[in-house]
């Protein structure tokens, strides 16, 4: 049994204590937000860092902790950073655009506000050697203006509106997408 808090609950994982945390997470509790992003069995730490989860509020690889290691530690998921994406970084990587592919959204994100917490000021070359994901699609620009604006959020420097909370009906999605339509029922 491998017992530590997820998300601020407290969980046991019945399971080998050898499995990355990064299974247990995706497939035992359903937070997909973690992405695999060496496939379905990650590369052991070597891919793109879509895996990122904090650990005692420091972002690591969950590909790369077992159940073992993470015995008794404080695991925050992408779920978990905020209940209603209030974060600083994900209000601000909404408004910077930063948002690509979304696959590789999640590990950045926690890898930026993982970043924020031991140097709530980074510098342009802080954050570019701070957050260490790979993405093919070049985000890379707008994701420093975004952690740049998150750093001057959370030191309540400038205020952004938040990003909109989970839940969003379609209705009220096709009233700001002006692609989507949403017939009424029949
Ligand atoms: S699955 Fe790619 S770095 Fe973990
Ligand atoms: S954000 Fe996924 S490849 Fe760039």
């Amino acid at each position: 049994m491998s017992r530590m808090t997820v998300n601020d609950r407290p969980v046991e994982f019945d399971l080998d204590p050898r499995m990355p945390l990064l299974y247990a997470l995706r497939e035992a509790m359903n937070l997909t937000g973690t992405k695999a992003c060496g496939g379905m069995g990650g590369d052991g730490g070597d891919c793109g860092g879509a895996c990122m989860v904090l650990v005692d509020g420091v972002a690591l690889r969950s590909c790369a902790i077992t159940l073992a290691e993470a015995e008794g530690r404080i695991i925050t998921t992408i779920e978990g950073l905020s209940a209603d994406r209030a974060h600083p970084v994900q209000q601000a990587m909404v408004a910077q655009q930063a948002i690509q592919c979304g696959f590789c959204t999640p590990g950045m994100v926690i890898s930026a506000a993982a970043l924020l917490l031991r140097n709530p000021a980074p510098t342009r070359d802080d954050i570019a050697a701070g957050i260490p994901n790979i993405c093919r699609c070049g985000v890379y620009p707008r994701l420093i203006k975004a952690v740049e604006q998150a750093s001057r959020v959370a030191r309540r420097q400038e205020r952004i509106s938040a990003a909109p909370a989970p839940g969003i009906s379609a209705e009220d999605a096709a009233k700001a997408v002006p692609a989507l339509r949403v017939p009424a029922p029949e």
